[in-house]
C-alpha cells in the first residue's frame, strides 16, 4: 500500500488469508490511553467566545462539558502557540506562549485545569520539525554569519552552481514549490540557502544540534508542569535528515517510494533516538502506582509500512500513532479487513495498542472523502468547479465507518464536526483560502486546493449567527450552507441523528471496554461484507460488528442489535450501513 500526507493516494488491495484470533484481550487494568478516545479540537474554528471570527481559549473552556458528555477521554488541540499564521499556527513562533487571537497562558491553564475537572485528559501540539520564521532563534541566525552556533541551530548550506545561486539540492516542500530559499548575508550580499520541508516561513530545525534537543527537552517540562497529558507531535518522521542530503526522485509525499526506497528526510533510524529521549522526560512525571497519571505522545507520522509505524511506538518510544493507513482506505471491505488485520500484527508485535482514526485537519472530512468515486487518489482539497461528491452518500458511509472504528480495539481519534456528520465545504470561494498549499501550487503542475475545507468554523446552533460559533456573524472560513441543518441543537436528543449515534457508541464503548477487547474476523466476512467480533477480556460478552458494502441486504444470525448506523430492513442490514448485535452468550466466537 501507498500512502501520503496531504496528497494524492494510490491504493492497493491485497486479497487478505483471515487468520482466526487477529488481536488480543488487552489487560482490563492497563493505562488510560491504550483504549482512549480523543477529540481534536482545532482552535480556530471550535468556539469564539470574543465575536472576532476566530476560536479561541475561553471559547474553548465553555464548552468542554459538551465534549463531556458527548463521552470522550481526551482533548487534543492543535497548536495555540504564539504565531504568525502563515500555516495555521504550525508556524510556532514562541513555544512557552499563547498567540493573543487565541488568548493567554492563564486561559490554557484555566482550560487544563477546566477539562481536568470534568475528567477530561488535555493533549497539546507540539511542533519539532521546523519554527516560524519569526522565531527568535531564525532571527537570529539570519542576522549571524554562515557557519554561526545560531546559524547551526537550522539547515544552513551554501548554494550549487559557481555562484551558489541554485539550491543545495533538489528536495521540494511538501506544499509545493522549492524545499529551499535563499537568504542575503548580514552584509547584505546574496548568500546561504535554508532547507524549509513546508513552507518558506517553517524553516527546518537542525536536530544534529544538542542545543536544540535541549530546547525541546524544556518546552516538554513547560507543558507538562502546567499538566498536560501528553502530546500530539508534529511530522514526527521528518526531525531527521540524511546528512548526506541527496538529491531524491520520489514524492515528497511517501516516506517509502518503493520498497526500501526510503525519501532522505522522511523516517531516518535516528529519529527514534529523539524519542527514547522525551520518553524518559515523560516518564518522570508518571505517580508510580497511577496509570492513569501516564503522560503520552502521539506520533503524526506519515511511513508505511505499517511495521515501520510500529518502530515509533516500541515499549520506550512513543505510546501511539496514528493509523493513517486506516484513514487512506477506500469503502472497500478488502482493504479495511487487511489494513485492520496488518495494524494489529505490527503493533501487538511491539505491544502497543492500534490508534483508529478517519478525520482530521489535513484530510477531506470522511463524511465527504468516502463518496469520492475517483479512482486511486484522494484529493486535496475540492472546489466548486469539481464534480460534487453525493452528500447522502457521504453521510450514510461515514455512519457506517465510525460505527466500524468505534468497535475496534485500541484508541480512536475523532475531529471537531465528526460528530455532526459536517462534510467538507466543497464550493468555497478561493478568496478565502489560506492554507499555504493553495498559494505555493497556484498556476503550477503540482495545483491544489488545500485544505481548508475541513477547517470551517463548527455549527452549534441553527439560527445563531455564525451557527452558534461566536456571538457575531464573522468566521474566518465560511460556513456552507448545508451546515445549519446540522448544528448540534438540531442534533441533541434526536433519535437517529448522528449526534446521538456518537453518543450511544460512545457510551456503549466505554461501558464494555470495546477498547481492551479481543477481535476475531467472524464467519459473516465475505467479499461485501467485513465482520469481526469485539470479546471483552473475561469472555462474557461477545459483540458482532458487521459492515455491509453489497448491494443486497445482509441478514443478521441471532442476537440483541445494540446500535446500527442507520435503518435496518425487515431485520437485515441494507448497503452501506454497519450494525453492533449482542450474540448470545455462549457463542465462542
Ligand atoms: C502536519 C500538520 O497536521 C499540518 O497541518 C501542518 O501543515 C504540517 N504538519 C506542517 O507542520
Ligand atoms: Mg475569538
Amino acid at each position: 500500500m501507498t500512502c501520503a500526507a496531504y496528497g494524492k493516494v494510490g491504493r492497493v488491495t491485497d486479497a487478505p488469508t483471515l487468520p482466526d484470533l487477529v488481536h488480543p484481550a488487552d489487560s482490563p487494568d492497563s493505562p488510560w490511553w491504550r483504549d482512549a478516545v480523543i477529540y481534536q479540537i482545532y482552535p480556530r474554528s471550535w468556539s469564539d467566545s470574543d465575536g472576532d471570527g476566530i476560536g479561541d481559549l475561553p471559547g474553548i473552556t465553555a464548552r468542554l462539558p459538551y465534549l463531556r458528555d458527548l463521552g470522550v477521554d481526551a482533548v487534543w488541540l492543535s497548536p495555540f502557540y504564539v504565531s504568525p499564521m502563515n500555516d495555521a499556527g504550525y508556524d510556532v513562533a514562541d513555544y512557552r506562549d499563547i498567540d493573543p487571537r487565541f488568548g493567554t497562558l492563564h486561559d490554557a491553564e484555566v482550560l487544563i485545569d477546566t477539562a481536568h475537572a470534568l475528567g477530561l485528559k488535555v493533549l497539546v501540539d507540539l511542533v519539532p520539525n521546523h519554527t516560524s520564521s519569526e522565531h527568535e532563534w531564525f532571527r537570529a541566525a539570519l542576522a549571524a554569519e554562515p557557519g554561526s552556533p545560531e546559524r547551526d541551530r537550522y539547515i544552513f548550506r551554501d548554494g550549487a552552481g559557481p555562484h551558489g545561486d541554485l539550491p543545495p539540492n533538489n528536495w521540494r516542500s511538501v506544499f509545493g514549490g522549492r524545499g529551499w530559499s535563499r537568504v542575503p548575508d548580514p552584509d547584505g550580499t546574496p548568500g546561504q540557502w535554508y532547507l524549509h520541508i513546508f513552507d518558506t516561513t517553517q524553516p527546518d530545525v537542525n536536530w544534529e544540534n544538542e542545543e536544540v534537543r535541549a530546547e525541546y527537552d524544556d518546552i516538554l517540562r513547560f507543558w507538562l508542569d502546567r499538566g498536560v497529558d501528553g502530546f500530539r507531535v508534529d511530522v514526527a518522521h521528518g526531525l531527521v535528515k540524511d546528512q548526506t542530503f541527496p538529491d531524491t526522485t520520489g514524492s515528497m509525499h511517501t516516506a517509502e517510494n518503493a520498497p526500501g526506497h526510503r525519501m532522505p528526510m522522511w523516517d531516518q533510524d535516528g529519529v527514534h533516538e529523539i524519542y527514547r529521549r522525551w520518553r524518559r522526560i515523560l516518564d518522570e512525571y508518571t505517580v508510580p502506582g497511577d496509570p492513569d497519571s501516564e503522560r503520552i505522545l502521539c506520533a503524526e507520522a506519515w511511513v508505511q509500512p505499517e511495521e515501520a509505524l510500529a518502530r515509533y511506538v516500541r515499549p520506550d518510544e512513543m505510546h501511539q500513532a496514528f493509523n493513517f493507513e486506516f484513514l487512506d482506505t477506500r469503502w472497500d471491505p478488502a482493504g479495511y479487513r487487511h489494513v485492520i488485520t496488518e495494524s494489529y500484527r505490527s503493533n501487538d508485535a511491539v505491544g502497543a495498542p492500534t490508534t483508529w482514526v478517519l478525520s482530521n485537519h489535513d484530510v477531506l472530512r470522511h463524511a465527504t472523502r468516502l463518496a469520492v468515486v475517483q479512482e486511486g487518489y484522494r484529493p486535496n482539497g475540492i472546489g466548486a468547479d469539481d464534480p460534487q461528491p453525493d452528500p447522502e452518500l457521504g453521510l450514510r458511509r461515514a455512519r457506517a465507518a465510525t460505527t466500524m472504528m468505534l468497535a475496534l480495539p485500541g484508541g480512536a481519534y475523532v475531529y471537531q464536526g465528526e460528530e455532526l456528520g459536517l462534510p467538507e465545504h466543497t464550493t468555497m470561494p478561493d478568496e478565502w483560502r489560506q492554507d499555504p498549499i493553495f498559494h505555493r501550487t497556484k498556476g503550477t503542475d503540482e495545483f491544489a486546493l488545500g485544505r481548508d475545507g475541513c477547517r470551517v468554523p463548527m455549527a452549534w446552533a441553527k439560527d445563531e449567527p455564525s451557527l452558534g460559533f461566536g456571538p457575531s456573524a464573522k468566521t474566518w472560513l465560511p460556513q456552507p450552507e448545508a451546515y445549519a441543518a446540522l448544528a448540534v441543537d438540531q442534533q441533541d436528543g434526536v433519535p437517529g441523528s448522528t449526534l446521538s449515534l456518537y453518543r450511544d457508541l460512545l457510551a456503549y464503548r466505554r461501558k464494555h471496554r470495546f477498547g481492551h477487547g479481543a477481535l476475531a474476523w467472524h464467519e459473516l466476512d465475505g467479499p461485501e461484507t467485513l465482520a469481526f467480533t469485539n470479546t471483552s477480556g473475561d469472555g462474557t460478552r461477545t459483540v458482532l460488528c458487521l459492515t455491509n458494502f453489497g448491494d443486497e441486504p445482509v441478514s443478521l444470525p441471532d442476537g440483541d442489535v445494540i446500535i446500527s448506523s442507520g435503518p435496518l430492513d425487515d431485520g437485515r442490514v441494507p448497503t452501506d450501513i454497519t450494525v453492533w448485535l449482542r450474540l448470545p452468550t455462549g457463542h465462542d466466537r
